[in-house]
């Protein structure tokens, strides 16, 4: 694939512009299969899929001009302040990847970044903006030098950046649903991108996601460190095999719309997933009691209502609530009369499957 070679081509002096705004909005997205583990650089140690949300954004606004030697290469504003710890992050990753996009360094580039969530709920925005950040990127060299201009192309560009920014963000450039990493049962996938996934029954595609936000406060242990400690997990090769198995049957309940086995898998996913931060070395924890609470009351609702309502987890304490678009009614009345009770100060993170990034 051409855009994975660095390339010396894309310099500054062979553009045919170089001042210009692009903005792109783009979504969070929830593992239905969990990527826990990877090697150098960024490449996971299994394949997962998600769903890509609708209503968790970041829009991104991005102007570039000819850098003049005196002025800072990259201004970074979140909400509207300016954020100049940010600013050094991203000036780092940006010359990470500065073979692939050289003419980077020539340009000076005003960020301006804006969550539609709100801030301190722990959900995670790195996702949405890494993703909104590689578009914006890809946006600019498709303009500056006419290339790109292959759709399928320009997203895998995209969805590669966004790995090497934050690994899961790679497949938040695609709507619905997105697979990333190597696997014998998705034509096309890669440790290298995300491919957009679209063999999914209807039921899938307007799937709600309710996070229920147990606690906001600033995880013990980062994603970081929790994917690095996978490497001394005495059931790491298991947990690999799991995942590739949990994939191949997740993906025929997804064609087949065979809810009651998806669900399975999704929570049995999501158990893995602190299960195995429960036996790491060291061992830790991100569940919060009422986590279980939830959890539990969830389970029990659904075995005596019958309504088809699941959760999965992140690498954290918040629990999300995914429940079919026909059954909103009974599901949100649960929600806020049972789960909301077990949240920090009631909030709930009302979402559902959506359309992908946008370019505004
Ligand atoms: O992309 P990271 O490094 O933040 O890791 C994400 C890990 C999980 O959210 C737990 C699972 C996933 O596949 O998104």
């Amino acid at each position: 694939m051409s855009f994975l070679t660095p390339t010396d081509a894309l310099q500054i002096d062979q553009a045919t512009t170089t001042e210009g705004t692009v903005t792109w909005q783009s979504p969070s997205n929830i593992a239905l299969i969990k990527y826990w583990g990877k090697r150098p650089v960024q490449i996971p140690a299994n394949p997962s899929i998600s769903l890509t949300l609708g209503e968790a954004l970041t829009e991104m606004t991005i102007s570039y001009k000819r850098k003049s030697p005196e002025q800072p290469w990259i201004i970074f504003r979140f909400e509207g302040k300016e954020e100049s710890s940010f600013a050094i992050r991203i000036e780092r990753f940006l010359d990470s990847i500065g073979s692939h996009f050289p003419f980077l360094k020539d340009l000076e580039l005003t960020i301006d970044s804006h969550n539609t969530f709100p801030h301190s709920t722990g959900i995670a925005s790195s996702a949405s903006s890494m993703s909104a950040l590689a578009l914006c990127l890809c946006t600019i060299e498709q303009r500056l030098f006419g290339t790109l201009t292959d759709e399928d192309i320009f997203y895998k560009k995209a969805s590669y950046i966004a790995r090497l920014g934050s690994g899961s963000a790679c497949r938040s450039v695609y709507p619905t649903a997105a697979v990333w990493g190597d696997s014998s049962v998705v034509s096309g996938s890669s440790d290298e991108y995300a491919v957009h996934y679209h063999d999914i029954h209807d039921i899938y595609a307007s799937m709600h996601d309710d996070v229920v936000i147990v606690s906001s406060t600033k995880k013990s242990v980062s994603s970081t460190a929790g994917h690095a400690l996978m490497d001394g997990n005495p059931f790491a090769a298991t947990r690999y095999q799991q995942a590739n198995d949990n994939l191949a049957a997740l993906l025929a309940s997804m064609k087949s719309g065979d809810l009651e086995r998806w669900g399975d898998i999704v929570e049995e996913e999501a158990m893995t997933l602190h299960a195995l931060m429960m036996c790491s070395r060291p061992s830790y924890m991100l569940m919060r009691p009422n986590t279980i609470a939830c959890i539990d009351a969830l389970r029990a609702y659904r075995a005596e209502s019958k309504v088809p309502i699941y959760f999965t987890l992140d690498a954290g304490p918040n629990v999300h609530v995914l429940y079919p678009d026909s059954y909103s009614e009974q599901a949100q009345a649960f929600i806020s009369e049972v789960l909301m009770p077990l949240s920090e100060a009631g909030v709930v993170i009302r979402d559902q499957v959506g359309a992908g990034p946008k370019q505004l």
